[in-house]
């Protein structure tokens, strides 16, 4: 069993210089929980800031084992003349080892379709060295017309489409985040995630078996995570971990996160 993944999506919120002070007071602090827990890793830490300050962060978070970075978005290209886009390469080359694919804000405010989408988890997929972590869940007037699942299965499957014929032999994170729960500070309920989990994987199962679903996929949890909900989902085992946005952007906020974690594994 893998650590629980914690994320920090640090959004378009910080600056270089406010992401670096974050991150430095972060890895002073996972620096100090690794020290008394030398024998086992009790969370693995990916802090996701803007490209522009993912060197800087990469360079910080390097100095700890317990954390890396990844990055917000990507293209589906390798390179060429495709303005204003980051490429997986140069994100690799700057340390990340993780990548967010259709975050809703994107799929909202960038009009991202799942085809970009799939294009994105596909090439993505092909680097062997960055996991994708892609971003599913529904609206508030999804969940209430009883669409949700229907909705989630479209995502996941649309994603997925191009890498569903081939076995499953890397590892790929499946972020849940109800968009009604993004940013809210109402978060969904464990047992409604755990309901929902067993759908997924049941349909991951469908295409890549059970074997190959427990070994290399985790399903982690989005939507006004903080100190005071993270047990529910992470430390109760309902999750493989959590992607934090709001609660992630102060050093007390995010490493109390990771402190309820530490000392529940
Ligand atoms: P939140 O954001 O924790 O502020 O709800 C989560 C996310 O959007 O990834």
């Amino acid at each position: 069993m893998p650590p629980p993944l914690l994320m920090a999506n640090w959004k378009m919120n910080l600056t270089v210089a406010e992401s670096c002070k974050l991150a430095h007071a972060i890895a002073r602090s996972c620096g100090s929980c690794g020290k008394s827990r030398e024998s086992r890793q009790s969370a693995q830490i990916v802090l996701l800031p803007s490209f522009t300050a993912l060197d800087a962060v990469a360079r910080i978070a390097s100095r700890v084992k317990t954390l890396s970075v990844g990055s917000q978005d990507c293209f589906w290209e390798e390179r060429g003349a495709f303005t204003g886009e980051e490429s997986v390469r140069t994100l690799q080359e700057l340390g990340a080892t993780f990548v967010l694919i259709g975050h809703s804000e994107r799929r909202q405010l960038q009009n991202e379709s799942n085809e970009a989408i799939r294009k994105k988890v596909e090439f993505v997929s092909n680097t062997k060295t960055v996991t994708p972590v892609l971003c599913i869940g529904e609206s508030h007037a999804q969940k209430v017309s009883g669409k949700r699942k229907s909705i989630l299965q479209q995502q996941l499957l649309s994603a997925f489409k191009g890498l569903l014929q081939t076995p499953l032999s890397r590892e790929i994170v499946i972020a849940y985040e109800p968009i009604w729960a993004i940013g809210t500070g109402v978060s969904a309920t464990a047992s409604d995630c755990a309901t929902i989990y067993t759908y997924l994987r049941g349909l991951l199962e469908n295409a890549w078996g059970m074997d190959a679903v427990n070994r290399y996929c985790r399903i982690i949890y989005g939507g006004s995570v903080s100190e005071a909900n993270i047990a529910d989902f992470v430390a109760k085992g309902v999750s493989d971990g959590a992607l934090i946005g709001g609660a992630s952007l102060t050093a007390p906020g995010f490493c109390a996160i990771i402190k309820r974690v530490s000392n529940s594994v």
